[in-house]
């Protein structure tokens, strides 16, 4: 598959068939992220793969509780957030055959000193992000559909992942991602915004 393809179909999926992704597949998702840029070579990131029907359907809670605390905190009517339920729990939503949840360890460091604990911590968050990029155009060739998930990420929901993925502490969560073959069409979504608008030449 050309690269540009790859980028263009790439879209948020929401909806999975129950089709197992094959562990080959997953090892190849996480093969291409690895080769993502790492900022100072840290190499600081953990992929955990939930496939068992138990995990998986705990992750699937707590994304749903993520998701819902997400439209109240933006103040969506309840009569919005009763469809979000609905789909959530009576259609499938955010249902997939497998997560990834995607770890920092912010123990690993390059710089030394406190004023670089921001920009190190940032770095780590970027790479891990450019990562996930990799993951999911890679899986776009697969035939496998992606989402990211970044509400497991709020107060009280990311620890409940780590504990759940068994890695304490010292690890950051950057996102949470979805994997699965696409439940009917998937249409990638329109830019609000074209490439002459946000784009300034100076
Ligand atoms: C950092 C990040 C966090 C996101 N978190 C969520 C999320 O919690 N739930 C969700 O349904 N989509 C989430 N998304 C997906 C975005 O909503 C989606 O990328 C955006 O609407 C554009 O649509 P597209 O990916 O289909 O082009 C997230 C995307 C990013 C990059």
């Amino acid at each position: 598959m050309e690269l540009d393809e790859a980028i263009n179909l790439r879209t948020s999926v929401r909806y999975y068939e129950e089709t197992p992704v094959s562990d080959e597949d997953v090892k190849a998702l996480i093969g291409a992220a690895i080769r993502a840029p790492t900022a100072s070579g840290l190499e600081n990131w953990t992929f955990v793969v939930f496939k068992s029907p138990e995990a998986r359907e705990k992750v699937y809670e707590l994304i749903a509780e993520g998701m819902e605390e997400y439209y109240r905190a933006v103040k969506l009517s309840e009569e919005k957030i009763q469809k979000l339920r609905k789909r959530m729990y009576e259609e499938g939503m955010y249902r997939a055959p497998v997560y990834i949840a995607v770890f920092i360890d912010k123990r690993v460091r390059f710089l030394k000193g406190l004023e670089f604990d921001e920009p190190e911590f940032i770095w780590s968050v970027e790479s891990a992000a450019m990562a996930i990029q990799n993951l999911m155009l890679k899986a776009v060739e697969l035939g496998l559909g992606t989402v990211y998930i970044g509400v497991t990420n709020f107060r009280g929901i990311e620890r409940k992942v780590r504990e759940l993925a068994g890695i304490d502490e010292n690890h950051y969560l950057v996102g949470v991602i979805l994997v699965g073959r696409p439940k009917g069409d998937v249409k990638p979504r329109r830019r609000k915004r074209g490439v002459d608008e946000v784009t300034r030449v100076i």
